[in-house]
């Protein structure tokens, strides 16, 4: 028997494997065992290049002596202000870049330390299901209690408000439109309706806004342009899918000054912000964002329309989107009885495609699964055609 203690923290053990993980390994498999290629539609992950202009602004940047040093905690004043003007031209909304800005590592670093920042043990936070899993996973590693919101295809995938019940441990509820992963948005009507209910029960609220500029009809709402959102919302965006730069890791939150200082609090103790060329090509990138934005959503575009009409013609159900990268639809229901797991790995061992199973999502999310426009139209037109093939 070892003499040392069990490695992991009791907080760790409800929290199930991180479902991209798992989908890494199921394709890893894949490729041992056949030796072909997948198509990868499983994560959200984007392999376009970002434009050369942003990446001669960061070699640029890295020049630049103070952007070796520690950067600050809430970033740069100037990267702030770049945000918050931005926020102004695209959405209407004003907002002090000292007080209620931050840059973050990230929007999943800052939706994490903002759950630690606000919710004590037995606290509930209402979550989406199905959502991206980190809304849930945090909450419970924080000691808190997640109530699921069903987002159901008939209420177009929005939560039915009638079922959040007021409590005197209720602290918060998570939001995320455009929506991962059904691509469901939200109206104006809906934020209204959030903005109101967090008012009447005494709740705190974020959206996390990470797909905002990926729409391909109207622009998109911030929940912060609804009049009182600021006393108890704030807002989650990410340079990742915006510019094609996931891995540079940089976001921001705006909005409630209370909620921006408590999530600071917990960054100071954690992490010392984003590295400040990084910070510096995203004032730049925001400043232009019209330059780059036109060619990324026209090629998501082109890619989205194609796996719609070839999955549709296929059988599966699977609309354009109005926003986001991604088709939700719903798996054939006879022959694999809405376990979209099975069905997952049945399509990637026959085709080679790999697709996000529904249920990686959360309970709500089983019968579907999600396919990423992330590869190319050649690769797509390849994976409908092997579709077509197994099909048949
Ligand atoms: C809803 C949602 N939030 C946040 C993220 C992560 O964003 P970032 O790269 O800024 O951490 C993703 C990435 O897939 C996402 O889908």
């Amino acid at each position: 028997m070892s003499v040392f203690p069990n490695i992991n923290a009791q907080r760790l053990a409800n929290i199930p494997k991180y479902l991209f993980a798992e989908l890494d390994a199921l394709k890893s498999q894949y490729q041992s065992e056949t030796g072909q290629d997948v198509i990868d539609f499983g994560e959200g992950n984007p392999a376009l290049s970002p434009d050369p202009q942003i990446i001669r602004s960061l070699i640029s940047n890295l020049k630049d002596k103070e952007n070796h040093r520690y950067p600050t905690y809430a970033g740069k004043l100037q990267a702030r202000i770049a945000v918050a003007e931005w926020y102004k031209k695209r959405f209407g909304v004003a907002l002090d870049p000292e007080t209620e800005v931050t840059m973050l590592i990230g929007s999943k670093e800052g939706v994490a330390h903002l759950i630690w920042a606000l919710i004590d043990k037995d606290d509930i936070a209402y979550v989406p299901s199905p959502a991206y899993p980190v809304y849930q996973n945090q909450t419970m590693l924080a000691g808190g209690i997640p109530r699921l919101m069903p987002l159901l295809e008939k209420n177009n995938f929005l939560p039915d408000l009638s079922d959040i019940k007021p409590h005197k441990k209720l602290k918060l509820l998570c939001l995320n439109y455009p929506n991962n992963p059904t691509s469901a948005v939200a109206p104006y009507s809906f934020y209204r309706d959030i903005v109101k209910t967090s008012h009447k029960h005494g709740f705190y609220c974020f959206n996390d806004n990470v797909y905002s500029e990926l729409y391909y009809h109207e622009p998109v709402h911030s929940i912060l342009e609804i009049p009182g959102a600021k006393d108890c919302c704030v807002e989650f965006h990410s340079l990742s899918k915006t510019f094609s730069i996931c891995g540079w890791r940089i976001g921001f939150a705006v909005g409630n000054k209370n909620i921006i200082q408590a999530l600071l609090k917990i960054k100071q103790n954690v992490d010392s912000g984003p590295f400040g060329a990084i910070q510096d090509t995203a004032i730049y990138a925001l400043k232009n964002i019209d330059k780059f934005i036109k060619s990324t959503r026209a090629e998501y575009e082109k890619r989205l329309l194609l796996l719609s009409t070839g999955l549709s013609n296929l059988g599966m159900c699977c609309p354009m989107p109005d926003a986001t990268f991604y088709l939700w639809t719903k798996i054939p229901d006879i022959q694999y009885q809405k376990d979209s797991l099975n069905f997952a790995c049945q399509l990637l061992t026959n085709t080679g495609v790999l697709v996000a199973p529904g249920i990686g999502f959360g309970k709500y999310g089983e019968g579907y699964v999600r396919f990423a426009a992330i590869v190319s139209l050649r690769q797509t037109k390849q994976a409908l055609q092997r579709l077509a093939h197994y099909k048949k």
